[in-house]
């Protein structure tokens, strides 16, 4: 069944027909994972704009506003450089746009790390100019109090540990992470941290499988995967990626279409169009009414 839009321009609120079902909660997420068994995996894409939320959301259980959105939509060489402003501004669009799905917004870089009270301010700033109802960090046992300091104040957190962008220089690249036994249990002993400090998801990102399934199995917060394993709670992709958007892609990423194709052929056809006087048409022009 397609669902349509309206938008209310008073509220700059989409209204979709027919009438969506009610948004998920926090506290549903957490209950999908209960005494270490959890039943249908979460779904979770990345989502930054309106346009992009209304049609993500009725398939999902949670939105990301990523921010990946700093190489996805701004063309930045990474993370590091995403503002709050520019979180805020988009989760409060994709806020606008869903109905349904959870969402959550990633903290960026150096604004969260310094201490919980830096972090209580980002986080409440976030989720006032948004409405969206949880935050995501990257990071572990370095970070569990922080997780614990925010939770107890009322902002559910979501946990992000193995390859965490944000770290890209002291990681020296997006390789994947738990080949060496240190490493791996670092991996696992930090996933346990911010389980233990109330973390209501963790996603793991770019670890080999076996450090995934450890992860999954050693805490009670349901595990969200990329590049991670089947055998997690539920998977996340960056949106942009699995619809095809860019050439190049890692290779956990599975390309569910091509848009980046139709994008081409779409503009050449309109170029062609112009360049041929063909367009705009009789149908697209107005004339004095008779
Ligand atoms: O920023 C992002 O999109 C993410 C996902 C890849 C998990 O953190």
């Amino acid at each position: 069944m397609s669902t349509t839009f309206q938008l209310d321009t008073s509220t700059s609120r989409a209204n979709p027909t027919p009438a969506p079902m009610k948004r998920l909660t926090v506290p549903k997420i957490r209950q999908r994972k209960t005494d270490g068994e959890s039943g249908e995996p979460l779904v979770m894409l990345t989502a930054y704009t309106a346009r992009q939320a209304q049609l993500l959301d009725a398939h999902c259980d949670l939105l990301l506003v990523g921010d990946s959105l700093g190489q996805v939509i701004y063309g930045l060489p990474s993370t590091i450089p995403v503002t709050l402003e520019m979180m805020a501004n988009h989760a409060a669009a994709v806020v606008r746009g869903s109905f349904h799905s959870v969402v959550v917004v990633d903290m960026p870089f150096g604004s969260y790390e310094q201490s919980p009270q830096q972090a209580f301010e980002s986080a409440t700033f976030l989720l006032k100019q948004s409405g969206a109802a949880a935050v995501k960090l990257e990071g572990g046992e370095a970070m569990a109090e922080t997780v614990a300091f925010l939770n107890r104040r009322g902002i559910p957190v979501m946990g992000h540990v193995g390859l965490t962008p944000q770290a890209v220089n002291v990681l020296g690249g997006y390789a994947a992470r738990g080949r060496s036994d240190t490493e791996a249990d670092k991996i696992v002993s930090d996933a346990k941290a911010l389980d233990e400090a109330g973390a209501f998801a963790i996603v793991v990102e770019g670890v080999i499988e076996p450090i995934a399934i450890a992860v999954t199995r050693t805490v009670s917060a349901p595990t969200i995967g990329i590049g991670a394993s089947a055998q997690c709670d539920g998977q996340v992709l960056v949106t942009d990626d699995m619809l095809g958007m860019f050439e190049r892609v890692p290779r956990f990423v599975k390309k569910y279409g091509n848009i980046a194709e139709t994008i081409e052929q779409t503009a050449r056809t309109y170029a062609e169009e112009v360049r041929a006087r063909s367009f705009p048409g009789e149908e697209q022009t107005y004339q004095p009414k008779s």
